[in-house]
């Protein structure tokens, strides 16, 4: 996601700040900004791209002689989730006087309306960002107190934010605040700095205070005073960091996988955030430049992607079918832009990409477009080229993913397909009672996968006792179908064993040769339609002397009857459970390749964003 950093205090504040930016970049960006507060008024200098770039030009526009007046700032770099990369749309943004200035985490979901609002009183607003609405709000409530300006703006946004705001009236104190989205406020000698993440703290100072959600602190060289939304003084305690900075960029996990497998309630909610219409028991697709009435009309959809974001598109077979009637194809990308695929009319293409960036996909987006078909993209990278020419679709916003196996990536994708079948659902034959159960399930996600998370230890002790293992497979039926896909990829990926997803019912058409004792196979058993055929599956396989591995709903005590190790996944219905059953996959695979010691974050031979054919 983006990152934030703020400083006052004692050391050359733009080196600092610049210094803290570069230590958020391994979270990706895509623009980076600072403001400075100089002789009681705020400069800003923005670029496009790398820190770096930004660092040229605050190098020309505040040479070192001119910078030694600066007594703080703020700091940002930007990973686009409204309106494309640009110099305009990053951060810091400012009111119309320039005198207060902010940078934002997060997404503000009542942005448009803020923002219609705060025009009718005449603000104008220059970017395309939901986060320049906040410098506005802000300066609307202004009446000389910074902090309760900050306060009566925050009681008026709907969204997750973590900021750090400046106002040149009051130069001897920055302001920070949060609600959903992480905010640090490390606690130096004659210095204070906020962050979005510990590590661009952690090289000054050791001593930091997590802000709770709603906390308002008012931060000055000499200290911090924390209160909440209505002006109470709360108290927070402050924790010693014993990490070093490489850990701290990874949250103290070990990985970036780990990190990203973690991530997975927090991207879930935000990919799902805005896109449920409880009154309608509907979804929302605000991205898609389609009418109800174009909508009706598709009568086919086509998904176009490649390896884990195929394996989403496979899942989005069963919801365009099942919850919308609407006949649906999931090509491989490669395939499908030399194959001469049938187009008709009425043909939505779907390309699903994490990075926006693959080739075959971006090539079967150009093929589908040619042939005249409705093309719109499911991307996580904003601005991407997908993202760009399909000129339509959804942003997934599952944040940077920087671990080359995709895990959050796959999740929010499929959170988002679901809320996308919903909608055309609803205008065709679900009905609302149906649709509302949908929803309040789609909801229940992020929960569910926290459960699954608790109990990683268990998925851990598994995975060790079958790391020495050369050969896996995985079955599925139905739902859980792709989720064997994705399972088994996302093993032979990292731990470079080998490893097959199958439909369940095709393992006797072959692959069942290759069973024996030291060929283990993950049988999907959740509770589903289809558990019946799969414990006869199950039974196929322990005759063969294959241990097998199931996963489970949880209190289905049957199955112990038909496997050596279960991973139980919490209840619930066969549209969400593939969810948090994937995400046991995931840490399983996880703890299979640490223990064999594998390089996880970057696996051999394989690159995060396939840009060649
Ligand atoms: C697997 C993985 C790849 C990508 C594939 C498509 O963990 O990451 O299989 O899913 O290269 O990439 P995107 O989604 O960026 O188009």
């Amino acid at each position: 996601m983006c990152g934030i950093v703020g400083y006052i205090g004692k050391r050359h504040v733009v080196n600092t700040l610049i210094d803290g930016l570069k230590r958020l970049e391994y979270r990706g960006y895509d623009s980076a900004g600072i403001a400075v507060m100089e002789n009681n008024s705020i400069s800003v200098i923005k670029a496009k791209g790398k820190v770096s770039e930004l660092q040229k030009k605050v190098a020309e526009k505040l040479p070192a002689s001119a910078s030694s007046d600066i007594s703080s700032g703020i700091a940002h770099t930007r990973w686009a989730t409204h309106g494309p990369p640009t110099e305009i749309n990053a951060h810091p943004h400012t009111d119309n006087s320039g005198r207060i200035a902010i940078v934002h985490n997060g997404i503000i979901d009542n942005y448009v309306e803020l923002k219609k609002h705060l025009s009718a009183k005449g603000h104008k607003f220059v970017s395309e960002t939901d986060s320049e609405v906040i410098a506005h709000l802000i300066a609307e409530c202004f009446e000389g107190d910074i902090v309760q300006a900050v306060a009566a703006a925050l009681k008026k946004l709907e969204g997750t934010f973590g900021i750090a705001v400046m106002c040149a009236d009051t130069p001897d104190v920055l302001v920070a605040a949060r609600r959903g989205s992480p905010i640090v406020i490390g606690v130096g000698n004659s210095e204070t700095i906020i962050a979005s993440d510990i590590s661009a703290i952690i090289s000054y100072t050791k001593r930091v205070i997590f802000l709770n959600d709603n906390d308002i602190a008012m931060v000055s060289a000499e200290g911090i005073d924390i209160r909440s939304l209505d002006n109470v003084p709360v108290s927070r305690e402050t924790a010693h960091i014993d990490w070093d900075a490489e850990a701290a960029e990874k949250g103290g996990y070990e990985h970036f996988m780990l990190k990203e497998i973690f991530e997975q309630p927090a991207a879930i909610s935000n990919a799902i955030r805005g896109r449920l219409d409880e009154t309608q028991a509907n979804g929302i697709l605000s991205g898609l430049n389609l009418s109800a009435r174009e909508m009706a009309m598709i009568n086919r959809i086509v998904i176009a992607s490649c390896g884990t974001s195929m394996h989403a598109g496979m899942m989005a077979e069963y919801y365009f079918e099942d919850l919308a009637n609407i006949p649906t194809e999931v090509e491989q990308a490669a395939e499908f832009r030399y194959r001469n695929p049938i187009i008709e009319p009425n043909t939505l293409v779907l390309a699903i990409s994490q990075s926006g960036e693959t080739a075959d996909t971006l090539a079967a987006v150009r093929e589908a477009a040619n042939k005249g078909a409705i093309v719109a993209g499911i991307c996580n990278v904003v601005g991407s080229t997908i993202a760009r020419e399909t000129g339509q679709g959804l942003y997934i916003h599952a944040g940077p993913e920087i671990g080359v196996a995709s895990t959050k990536a796959f999740t929010c994708q499929v959170a988002v397909l679901l809320i996308m079948a919903l909608k055309f659902g609803r205008g065709r034959r679900l009905s609302r009672h149906d649709g509302m159960k949908l929803v309040e399930e789609i909801k229940s996600i992020p929960a569910l996968v926290t459960q699954v998370l608790e109990k990683a230890s268990d998925i851990e002790r598994i995975a060790k006792k079958y790391a020495d293992a050369e050969d896996f497979f995985y079955i599925g039926r139905g739902y859980l179908y792709p989720v064997a896909m994705e399972g088994a990829l996302k093993l032979k990926e990292i731990s470079y064993i080998h490893a097959e997803g199958y439909h369940a019912a095709e393992l006797k058409h072959g692959p069942i040769a290759l069973l024996e004792r030291k060929v283990p196979v993950i049988a999907l058993a959740n509770d589903i339609p289809g558990k019946d055929k799969m414990i006869a599956n199950m039974q196929e396989c322990r005759a063969r002397k294959s241990p097998v591995i199931a996963t489970a709903t949880i209190g289905d005590e049957e199955i112990k009857t038909y496997s050596e190790d279960i991973i139980w996944i919490p209840r619930s219905s066969q549209l969400i459970t593939p969810i948090p059953t994937v995400v046991a996959l995931q840490l399983f695979s996880y703890y299979v390749a640490k223990e064999r010691g594998c390089s996880i974050d970057q696996p051999r031979n394989l690159a995060k964003s396939v840009t060649v054919e």
